[in-house]
């Protein structure tokens, strides 16, 4: 029913190249396991200039998509979906405002971010957003929750 679903919403987050090369995988992944999100997936990888241009869609054309790109394929990041309750909202609170210089305190961006490109963590801003991200960096990933759904739900 609704409650189970809001328990058990799911989320994308990506720790971009500037947190995995400063050492803070530990850290972020820490402060969502200890607000008691569970870990689905989590990968290490290194996006292609096509995946990263696939992942940041929404944003091609704007006068900084070049430089994300170039920097989101800088170096390896770590990818994972994270399940829990209102996770979508509650991630983007605990991430903060986009400029790390203008997070607040205690947000992991206005903890741990240094910059605008540079700034730790992607979160999904939507439930929308969550399924196109998903499909981009774990293909296959809703196509198995379906079927696992479905023969879950039959005897
Ligand atoms: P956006 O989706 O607006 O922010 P958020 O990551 O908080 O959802 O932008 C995507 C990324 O693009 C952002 O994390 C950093 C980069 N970016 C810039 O480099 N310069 C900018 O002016 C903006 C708005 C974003």
């Amino acid at each position: 029913g609704e409650a189970a679903a809001a328990e058990s919403e799911r989320t994308l987050i990506v720790l971009k190249p500037d947190a995995v090369s400063r050492g803070l995988i530990g850290e972020v992944i820490s402060r969502f396991e200890r607000k008691g999100f569970r870990v689905l997936e989590l990968r290490l990888i290194r996006l292609q200039r096509n995946q990263a241009e696939d992942f940041y869609s929404p944003h091609r054309g704007k006068d900084f998509f070049e430089d994300l790109i170039s920097f989101i394929t800088s170096g390896p990041i770590v990818a994972a979906v994270l399940e829990g309750r209102n996770a979508v909202e509650a991630v983007r609170t605990m991430i903060g405002s986009t400029d790390a210089a203008k997070a607040p305190p205690g947000t992991i961006r206005g903890d741990l971010g240094l910059g605008l490109t540079a700034n730790v963590i992607h979160a999904s801003d939507s439930h929308e957003s969550f399924e196109r991200e998903v499909e981009v960096l774990f293909p296959g990933f809703l196509t198995k929750e379906r079927s696992a759904a479905s023969s879950a739900d039959s005897p």
